[in-house]
């Protein structure tokens, strides 16, 4: 086992694991964002820069700072390690330049995109951005497209995380999917259109940090805190059949996957729960899921905001 310090907490760790993982071991506060990494998804991270930290001292051995701010979802431990993600100006500082960049072409469609309420870079906007923009250009702009008959990608929205480039590698057997062209003309495109016809590609709406793959069975019918998330079951043969049902009154809205508090898809009976589409695009009657109760939501989020206890003692707040 390593020792690594992070935010003035120790840990001990597996040799090998990442400060980001060491970091999720300790929870709290001290973990730092990630955009691209997926614990679930093999080979992502690295993309997006929302993770850096500070190395104060790199390992027992060798006590010297790195010079530079390390992304550390892609940095392994070292023993003596001692890492600053809060407690760092220089990593507050990096990460708003950072989402800075990420928000260069990004659109100003929150009040009507669906990821809102659950969208990691509003998040990071909220925390880290600026009220003004200093980019003078024109932004890049790309019409929705249809991915498949149910997914629709609103490439203006992306922020080039890979990771359903990653879900679709995992459900393809030779390459048909992939980033196009690089740099600013860099996009998620047509490739991943071939993989569509798997039953498991509805999981890059689940994977994607932002808005820019969408349910075309739930576009523009509710705000996500408008709706009651409950825990369901049902017996499917392709995948494990625990899912999410977000409900409007008795009706089923949207179907996802369970989430843990990362926005990673929960493991279920020791496998990634990810859902196939029939569960996610075609269960939409509650009669064909046994509920079993609502899904526990943190409860600083927009989504509890219709759904907490009174102080008085009431119960459920009713929003429908
Ligand atoms: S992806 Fe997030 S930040 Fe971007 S428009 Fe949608 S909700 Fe807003
Ligand atoms: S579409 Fe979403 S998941 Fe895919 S690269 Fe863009 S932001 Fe990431
Ligand atoms: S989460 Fe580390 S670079 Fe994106």
């Amino acid at each position: 086992m390593v020792k690594v310090t992070i935010d003035d907490v120790q840990i001990e760790v597996e040799p090998g694991t990442t400060i980001l993982n060491a970091a999720r071991q300790i929870g709290g506060d001290v973990v730092p964002p990630a955009m691209c990494f997926y614990s679930k998804l093999p080979g992502t991270g690295g993309k997006c820069r929302t993770c850096l930290v500070e190395v104060a001292a790199g390992s027992e051995k060798d006590p010297r700072p790195m010079p530079k701010l390390m992304a550390s979802c892609s940095t392994q431990v070292m023993d003596g390690m001692i890492v600053k993600n809060k407690t760092s100006e220089r990593v507050q500082e990096g990460r708003g330049g950072v989402v800075e960049f990420l928000l260069i072409n990004h659109p100003l469609d929150c009040p009507v995109c669906d990821q809102a309420g659950e969208c990691n870079l509003q998040d990071l906007g909220f925390q880290h951005g600026g009220a003004k923009t200093r980019y003078e250009e024109e932004r890049r702009t790309y019409d929705p497209i249809d991915i498949g008959n149910k997914i629709k990608l609103h490439m203006n929205r992306c922020i080039l995380c890979y990771r359903c480039v990653h879900v679709a590698n995992q459900l393809t057997d030779s390459r048909v999917h992939g980033v196009l062209n690089r740099g600013e003309h860099a996009e998620i495109s047509t490739y991943i259109e071939n993989a569509i016809e798997n039953d498991f590609s509805g999981n890059m709406i689940d994977v994607c940090p932002v808005g820019a793959l969408t349910d075309k069975t739930f576009r523009f019918k509710s705000r996500v805190w408008f709706l009651k998330p409950m825990d369901v079951s049902c017996e499917c043969t392709k995948c494990s059949g625990k899912a999410v049902a977000w409900m409007f009154g008795d009706e089923i809205y949207r179907v996802t996957a369970r989430k843990d508090k990362y926005g990673e898809v929960e493991d279920q009976d020791g496998k990634t729960g990810w859902i196939c589409n029939d569960c996610r695009f075609e269960k939409k009657d509650p009669a064909k899921w046994s509920i079993e109760g609502p899904r526990k939501i943190n409860r600083h989020s927009v989504i509890s905001q219709g759904h907490y206890q009174s102080p008085r003692g009431n119960s459920q707040k009713k929003i429908n």
